[in-house]
């Protein structure tokens, strides 16, 4: 009999109808009748499916003392309507069949609530808990909404490079690749030149697809990078990862204005499907993680984003008199709690931030003519801060080679990116999505290592 996935039965199954189930058993309960209540998960849903096992079925004596939380079961049997409240249904077992035991003794997943720094030391095992749970099925539900956003709009899906020679942010956070066996030459003790390490070339791992996703948007038109970036950046924060995924999509045609609308649009069209797709999860972040989680992700789907410029936005933080950890002025990075002041407290609502100062601010910007800004943006959102940073590329060529020379960048290291602007150049813009942050957004875990199955940060690479 082919298997019927738990979200399915307690969906859709009909009262008499045969059907097998398989899973992970979260609890059993014995009665002193003669029979056992097990709630059996598969992943499938939050919700579990109540199995009654009598002493009629086989083995059942022998057998159901080794079914305790954790062990793996499939169960046949018929459909009854469950007499309790909380479900539509539950099974009645005619057979079932123990896979794997788990004993109760070690098994590191017990009843009772477990932290979630204790649940990152068990990476492998989180899974099967409701809140690890939950945000696998989200994460999934996301990534599919954002195919969806930009297949709908005709966006063409690209791969870019992870193993790459340019430094896009020109912040020096790369990580070095290398094709050289380290312990064989320390052996030999040679001295080793990091700068030339992949078979004799520099390489290191993509921090972001933009650079390669120019050439595609200025060629066959708007597209979108989806895949793992890395930062070398000694961050021990609850929104920084050394590995995160990232959405890139590439605008041949668009100024910044046309980027801060499909940004928003964005946004709120993927929150919109998590809600819709997912309510049963949401429910559980809502009721579990933060009780404001629902009502927040409506206002974000409901309400136009505020859009400032970077100078007014300093004001505001300034002349709010409020004591922050770093003084903020005209000129510096605003750092996440600036950024959250400005949406949790100030506007109650995200923000865009646009026209950065250009001493801060990667080489590919567009300068403005003001001479001191550049055409960038970020998104910041309640809870987060910043999930976006994008901005309208700076596509005169004059213009990008002092830029590159300004950043200590040497042009002829970017022959193949300053050729886009001297071979048929049109105005372009593009901005980059931290998926993690996006999730934490949705599920108001405060710990963006609880938003990536396997989390690398300065302290965590063990799975
Ligand atoms: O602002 P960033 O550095 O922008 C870029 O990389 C551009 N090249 C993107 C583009 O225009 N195509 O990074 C973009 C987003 C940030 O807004 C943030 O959400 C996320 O990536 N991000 C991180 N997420 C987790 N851990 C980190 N260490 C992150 N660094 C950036
Ligand atoms: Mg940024």
């Amino acid at each position: 009999m082919v298997r019927t996935k738990i979200k399915s039965a307690l969906s859709a199954s009909q009262p008499g109808e045969t059907i097998k189930v398989c899973g992970w058993v979260r609890t059993r309960r014995d009665s002193k009748s003669g029979f056992s209540f097990v709630e059996l998960n598969d992943g499938s849903c939050m919700a579990n499916l109540q199995i009654v096992i009598d002493q009629n079925v086989s083995d059942y004596e022998s057998t159901i003392k080794d079914v305790t939380t954790g062990a793996s079961i499939t169960v046949s049997g018929k459909v009854n309507e469950s007499p309790g409240q909380k479900q539509r249904v539950e099974l009645h077992a005619e057979s079932f069949q123990l896979y794997g035991t788990a004993d109760s003794e070690s098994y590191p997943l017990q009843k009772k609530r477990h932290s979630f720094e204790f649940l990152r030391d068990i990476a492998h095992l989180r899974p099967r808990t409701n809140t690890f749970g939950a945000i696998t099925r989200v994460r999934n539900e996301v990534a599919a909404a954002i195919h969806r956003f930009f297949q709908t709009r005709e966006f063409l899906y690209i791969q870019t490079p992870i193993i790459t020679t340019s430094d896009c942010e020109g912040a020096g956070e790369m990580f070095q690749v290398t094709t050289l066996n380290l312990e064989h030459l320390a052996q030999i003790q040679t001295k080793i030149d990091f700068s030339q390490d992949f078979f004799g070339k520099p390489a290191s791992l993509t921090v972001s697809g933009q650079l390669e996703a120019e050439i595609f948007a200025t060629s066959v038109g708007e597209c979108y990078t989806f895949g793992p970036t890395f930062r070398a950046e000694n961050s021990n924060t609850s929104r920084h990862l050394a590995e995160f995924w990232m959405v890139e999509p590439e605008m041949p045609f668009y100024d910044l204005n046309d980027n801060m609308a499909l940004a928003e649009s964005f946004v709120r069209t993927v929150i919109g499907d998590v809600l819709e797709n997912c309510s049963e999860d949401m429910e559980f972040f809502n009721q579990r993680i933060d009780k404001t989680t629902l009502e927040t992700l409506r206002n974000i789907t409901e309400n136009e984003f505020i859009r400032v410029p970077y100078t007014e936005a300093i004001e505001i933080v300034k002349s709010s008199g409020k004591k922050f950890d770093f003084p903020i002025d005209w000129g510096s990075d605003m750092q996440s709690e600036h950024e959250r002041f400005l949406t949790e407290e100030h506007f109650k609502q995200p923000v865009i931030v646009y026209n950065y100062p250009r001493t801060i601010k990667p080489f590919y910007m567009r300068c403005n003519d003001d001479d001191k800004t550049v055409c960038a943006m970020d998104v910041l959102v309640p809870g987060v801060g910043e999930i976006i940073g994008g901005s309208q590329r700076e596509e005169r060529y004059d213009v990008l080679i002092d830029r590159m020379k300004e950043g200590k960048l040497n042009p002829d290291d970017y022959w193949w990116y300053t050729d886009l602007r001297k071979y048929g150049t049109v105005p372009h813009s593009g901005f980059g999505l931290g998926f993690e942050r996006l999730i934490q957004l949705i599920t108001s875990m405060t710990n963006i290592r609880d938003c990536i199955p396997f989390p690398r940060t300065p302290k965590n690479a063990e799975f």
